[in-house]
């Protein structure tokens, strides 16, 4: 065959490369499939020894092996439960020769989990030799990867694969020598197929996990970051779950599946590399300039043509691509040219466009013109399957020319036949039915109802259709000779074609998978300016001090809802303010308030701009809260054990750089208890001094203050929710100031929630004694009833009288009846 010849590993061969930098021919348009919702499952290899953690794990959605090396991780091993968090496995496999500590964590793991959203992964245990160092390494060398081309000598693909796998990190090595004897033995993905197809590996892709912020599932929860799943999965979610309101529901406004994908993968990880956060910022900075809305468009455009190109290259080492892949590659081959190319003439300040500029190299070129030259999609779509252009393969055009000649052929061939056949006859044709060969078509005369009616001497009868009689004679033997296979033969010759184009295409998946991963970098970083753009947030300034100073800060969810949102500020400094106290009412803005600085915070963890109007923020390790979720509707002694819980996780691990949120701790327990329980964790805090974490505390405690259990200290700062009284209505104003809220307007609220006026009176008139020290009078006294009815009865005396009569003397009953009783009622 004639196709464009195999160049060397990286770099294009000249001819293919200098035609095709000319110029590409657009994508055909041509109506898109949906894509398949693939189901995919992850399958995990783990290793703990001597305080060093190495993960690896195989993702059947992108064909993709990802990797952590030796990472350093106590004996909680809380990095292993992130990552198992966001990746739910299907399987963990280990060593059956594993530390204690590691099987335990594993066992465990097995039996918590009976939330039944989540799978219990498998736990699958290896023998410690399927481990060794040596034994892995050479089954990663020895390994057929699709994209390490075949003409490579052993030594530039040790090489090569040194360059993308660390093998300075021995157990990370070893982890990985288990999952791929794992994923060959248990055929994953593959099950289906020949046993000499091995599992696609496509990539090989790094994760670290050394600057992330600690925030446990909870918290993710309460500050709505993820809404439809428990877990935030970063490769789970496609499953058809929808996402409610959440903040990763607004801000996804990415324009490809990876690009949501990474977002997602973003919010599970918020870092405190503040280099990594600056860049993403820079990015977001460089989009929301006015003069760059034309490129915003242009990068937009182009990214809409992304597709999912893991699933394609899948489908292409299976050899199960259907047409539509390969215009979907195309399409996008073809989009990533127009995006470098506009990369290319963007500031290379910017490091993301000088990455692309860099890594979408003219391999892009290269696949592009080779589709372009090689697949005929006009002639692919009308037949639904792969068919070659003219000038691929000259034996293919020649045999396509015979067959093109053909019709003229066998109508002349049909003539000849029907001068042979009796005069009744009147017409036939000859057609072509690929695997059967060339037939004889008659149409079926009246006279012909019985099979036996069918026989024609000379000729074979095959078959009835559509009141048409088939029947092979001499010339469509002698024709099956001579052009019978060809259409087969075409057909095979095109697969081949296909074949070779594939391994061509694998062989430079390289630059495929740096397409996706900077796209999807692209993608969320334009969606988060999106965002920005139209909520006028702001850019997040980070600072080593501690504490924030955040100017107008708004929650960015409660804002979208509310048709007017009061804006708050969030101040905390170096040594004062770290521990705030906020009391008013209920439903006077304390949890939301709670909820957006976490949020603020957050959003700034991610790389994002913020819904406040100036953000300063110091460094962040960790965010621990405890606020009650409005579905949490049991209060009792379970909710104060989840309190105390959490509480407990925040008193032994936030340090100096984390924060705290606690919204009205200690429902659910006798107010004497949980008032001290909180007074006992901020005397804690307090006696850190500079050590203590950022607290932001809600309390309905008023006592806390009131007994003065707390020291007086300028770590501690008391803020309240502004209300006023207006009558008998209470208003509220969303807006935070300082002090403390003494009025506890329970009168107000009951009054709102419609209370009779008498009982909210003597409540209140209860509530002064009690404050003012005073006995407090019963009103329900015995005598009481008894005035009531001597009263009762003067009024129907009164009423008895006729007050026309002369003879009735007022001042005589005045005095019998109504004096003495009315001297003992005064
Ligand atoms: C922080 O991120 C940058 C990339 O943005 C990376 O080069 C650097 O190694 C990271 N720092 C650490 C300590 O991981
Ligand atoms: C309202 O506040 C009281 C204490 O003042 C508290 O006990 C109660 O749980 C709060 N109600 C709601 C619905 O949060
Ligand atoms: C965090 O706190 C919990 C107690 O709630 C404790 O079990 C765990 O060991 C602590 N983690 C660290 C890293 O200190």
């Amino acid at each position: 065959g004639k196709e464009a010849e195999a160049g060397p590993a990286r770099s294009p061969p000249g001819g293919v490369a200098a035609s095709a930098t000319s110029c590409l021919l657009p994508p055909l348009l041509v109506p898109e499939q949906e894509e398949d919702q693939e189901h995919s499952e992850a399958h995990m290899s783990v290793l703990w020894f001597a305080g060093q953690l190495a993960i690896t794990y195989y993702d059947t959605e992108d064909c993709s092996v990802y990797f952590m090396p030796d990472t350093p991780d106590n004996e909680d091993l809380k990095l292993l439960q992130k990552v198992i968090g966001e990746v739910l496995p299907q399987c963990i496999m280990t060593s059956a020769k594993q530390d204690q500590n590691i099987a335990k964590f594993l066992t465990n793991l097995k039996d918590t989990a009976d939330d039944k959203d989540t799978r219990k992964p498998e736990i699958v245990l290896f023998p410690n030799t399927d481990f060794g160092l040596e034994v892995s390494k050479q089954r990663i060398l020895s390994r057929q990867f699709p994209f390490i081309p075949s003409h490579m000598t052993a030594t530039e693909k040790i090489l090569y694969l040194s360059s993308i796998i660390p093998f300075d990190s021995p157990l990370m090595i070893r982890a990985l020598g288990g999952l791929l004897k794992f994923l060959d033995r248990r055929r994953v993905g593959v099950e289906l197929e020949e046993s000499t197809v091995a599992v696609p590996i496509l990539a090989f892709k790094k994760f670290v996990l050394s600057d992330i912020v600690n925030m446990d599932q909870d918290t993710y929860c309460v500050l709505q970051i993820f809404k439809s799943d428990i877990h935030p999965s970063v490769y789970k979610l496609s499953s058809g779950l929808k996402e409610g309101f959440s903040l990763y529901g607004i801000l996804n406004r990415c324009r490809c599946k990876w690009g949501g994908k990474l977002l997602r993968l973003w919010l599970t990880r918020p870092t405190r590399n503040l280099t990594e956060l600056n860049k993403r910022l820079d990015v977001i900075h460089f989009f929301l300039l006015a003069q760059n809305h034309e490129t915003v468009l242009t990068l937009q455009n182009c990214l809409k043509n992304i597709k999912n190109v893991p699933l394609i290259l899948k489908r292409m080492t299976l050899s199960q691509s259907k047409i539509s892949d390969w215009q979907a590659l195309y399409k996008t081959v073809y989009s990533a040219v127009g995006l470098r190319d506009t990369c290319r003439s963007l500031p290379n300040t910017i490091e993301l466009f000088q990455t692309i500029s860099r890594v979408f190299t003219d391999d892009l070129h290269y696949i592009a013109s080779l589709i372009n030259k090689v697949v005929d999609f006009e002639g692919s779509i009308s037949e639904n399957r792969f068919t070659v252009r003219p000038n691929v393969d000259p034996t293919i055009d020649e045999k396509k020319r015979k067959l093109m000649g053909l019709s003229d052929f066998l109508t002349e061939v049909a003539r000849k036949e029907l001068e042979t056949l009796d005069n009744h006859i009147p017409s036939c044709c000859v057609i072509y039915i690929p695997l059967i060969g060339f037939l004889l078509s008659i149409p079926r005369l009246p006279t012909m109802v019985d099979k036996s009616d069918f026989e024609i001497k000379g000729l074979d009868f095959m078959f009835l259709s559509e009141d048409k009689l088939h029947y092979r004679s001499a010339r469509t033997k002698e024709l099956d000779s001579m052009l019978g296979d060809l259409h087969c033969e075409i057909r095979d010759q095109e697969t081949l074609i296909m074949h070779q184009l594939q391994t061509k295409i694998l062989e430079k998946s390289e630059v495929l998978n740096s397409v996706i991963e900077y796209t999807a970098h692209l993608d969320v970083l334009l969606a988060l300016a999106v965002m920005a753009r139209e909520n006028a947030y702001c850019r997040p300034h980070f600072t080593h001090r501690h504490g924030f100073h955040i100017k107008d800060g708004r929650h960015p969810l409660t804002e979208l809802c509310a048709k007017t949102f009061v804006s708050n500020p969030v101040n905390s400094g170096e040594a004062t303010g770290r521990i705030k106290i906020i009391t008013g009412p209920n439903s006077s803005g304390k949890s939301v308030y709670l909820k957006q600085v976490g949020l603020i915070i957050f959003m700034a963890l991610i790389g994002s701009y913020v819904p406040a109007a100036e953000a300063e923020i110091g460094t962040i390790d960790g965010i621990y809260t405890r606020i009650h979720s409005r579905e949490s509707v049991s209060v009792g002694l379970s909710t104060f054990m989840i309190d105390l819980n959490q509480v407990a996780k925040a008193v032994n691990n936030a340090t100096e750089r984390s924060l705290v949120l606690i919204d009205e701790f200690g429902k659910g327990t006798n107010t004497m208890d949980g008032l001290s329980l909180l007074a006992a964790v901020l005397r804690y805090w307090i006696s850190q001094g500079t050590q203590c974490p950022q607290v932001f505390v809600s309390t309905n405690f008023h006592s806390l203050m009131q007994l003065e259990l707390l020291p007086d200290t300028p770590l501690l700062q008391y803020l309240t929710m502004e209300t006023q009284q207006d009558g008998d209505e209470l208003i509220f104003f969303y807006q935070v100031k300082q002090g403390i809220s003494t009025v506890s307007h329970a009168a107000n609220i009951a009054a709102l929630a419609g209370m009779p006026v008498k009982i909210i009176e003597r409540g209140v008139e209860i509530s002064e004694r009690i404050r003012s020290g005073k006995a407090i009078e019963r009103i329900d006294h015995p005598s009481k009833g008894d005035q009531m009815e001597r009263c009762k009865s003067l009024v129907e005396k009164f009423l008895c009288l006729d007050l026309d009569d002369p003879c009735v003397d007022l001042e005589e009953f005045m005095r019998k009846e109504v004096l003495p009783s009315a001297a003992s009622v005064l």
